[in-house]
Order: structure tokens, then sequence, then C-alpha cells
């Protein structure tokens, strides 16, 4: 298959291609890095993407930031910034890629345990993480030509463990590997919106 993975120079992004390489043709996305160049806030951004990138079989992102911070505190532009990113991001990529994607491929997006297991600070991410899931739920019954959408719903990477560890008290890690092996369950698999979970 030829996949397009927006994101895939991050820590997720990583393990997802390497669970993909080798048996598909792989083509990386990032804002700066990888092999072509996308910003999923800006709609011409993902349309040239897709444009230089032609058909695909299946779009996986694992691309999305999100605000962290004290509820007290939280602001609408906060809130909305991060419904632009992560969420509004991965809906463009679905509603501009749905017209590159070959018939029976698929979209995968990246969501996360928040949604259902929220954290002090996490308010955006929760909220965002939720309205993903939902999307890809609401998104699979009326996408045609046989084209399915899943999220993948991770709790925290081992690899991320140093940088987000203390934000996470209490809480089992997954591997990237295991990440990697959800993304290949929602590609590679018949699965269509479902989120499927990593915990
Ligand atoms: N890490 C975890 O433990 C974990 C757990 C659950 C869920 N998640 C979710 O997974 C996603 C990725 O997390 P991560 O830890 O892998 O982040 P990361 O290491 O910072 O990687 C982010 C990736 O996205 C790309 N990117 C950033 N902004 C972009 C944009 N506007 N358009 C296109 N690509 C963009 C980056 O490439 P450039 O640098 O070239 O922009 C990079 O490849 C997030 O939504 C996060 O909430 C992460």
């Amino acid at each position: 298959m030829k996949i397009v993975v927006v994101g895939a120079t991050g820590t997720v992004g990583k393990a997802v291609v390497a669970a993909l390489q080798g048996r598909h043709e792989v083509i990386k996305v990032g804002s700066k890095s990888g092999d072509l160049q996308a910003d999923i806030k800006d709609s011409k951004s993902i349309r040239a993407l897709f444009e230089k990138a032609g058909k695909v079989d299946a779009v996986a992102c694992t691309a999305g930031k999100v605000h962290f911070g004290d509820f007290a505190k939280l602001t609408e532009t906060e809130m909305l910034n991060s419904l632009k990113d992560k969420f509004l991001g991965q809906v463009n990529l679905v509603l501009i890629g749905r017209d590159y994607v070959n018939d029976n491929g698929s979209f995968t997006l990246m969501s996360g345990l928040l949604s259902h297991d929220p954290i002090r600070l996490g308010a955006c991410a929760s909220a965002v993480n939720g309205a993903v899931d939902c999307f890809a739920r609401c998104a699979a019954i009326e996408l045609p030509r046989g084209i399915r959408i899943n999220s993948v719903s991770p709790g925290l990477l081992q690899e991320s463990l140093e940088h987000y560890g203390p934000y996470f008290p209490g809480h089992k890690t997954v591997t990237g590997a295991e990440v990697g092996r959800a993304y290949v369950k929602s590609i590679e698999g018949h699965l269509t919106g479902q989120t499927i979970h990593v915990l």
C-alpha cells in the first residue's frame, strides 16, 4: 500500500513508520521534516500535500498539538487553538484527503486516553481527543467507496515518560511498538468507526 503518515518524525510517528516500513510505501510528512512537508492547521497546505503525494491507499496521522495548563486559567483562545490544531487539522486531512484516497482505503487518526481518563492540566487534550474519536465514529457511516476510518487512543508512551511522566501519576505506559501495531490493525484490517485503545 501507499501510505501517508503525517507526524512521521515524532515519537508516535516513528513507531508507526517502523511498523509499516518494509511492507508498504511510506511517505513521511512533518511540518518541517519528512519526505514532504505540510501544516495540518492550513487547508491549502494539506491540499498541496495530496497534490504532491497523488492517490494513496491510507492516510495515518500522528500529529496534533493541544494546550496543557491549569483549568482555572484556561482561555477560549487556548481551547480554540487546540481544536484548530489536533481536531480540525485531522478533520481537514479527511475532508480534503478523501478525494485522494483510493477505493477501500483508510484514514487513521490520533486521539489519546485523556478523553476517558482525565488528568490535571489536560482539559483541552481530553476535549479534543473525545472530539477526534467521535468524528471517526460518525464519518465512518458516510465515507464513500469502502473508505474506512478509525482513531487510535494510546496511553502515555514509554518513550515519552521522561517528558510527560510527572503529569500522569499512577499511569501505566505503553510502548511505541504497541501503538504501531494499532495503526497496522486500522490500516491493514477491516475495522471502521472504531477507537482502537492501546492501554
Ligand atoms: N507521546 C505520547 O505519549 C502520546 C500518547 C498519546 C497520544 N499522543 C498524541 O500523539 C500525537 C503526537 O505526539 P508525539 O509525542 O509523537 O509528538 P512529537 O514527538 O512532538 O511529534 C509530532 C510530529 O508531528 C509533526 N507536526 C507537528 N506539527 C505539525 C503540523 N502543524 N502539521 C503537520 N505535522 C506536524 C512533527 O514534525 P515537524 O517537527 O516537522 O513539525 C512530528 O513529526 C499528539 O497528538 C499527542 O497528543 C502522544
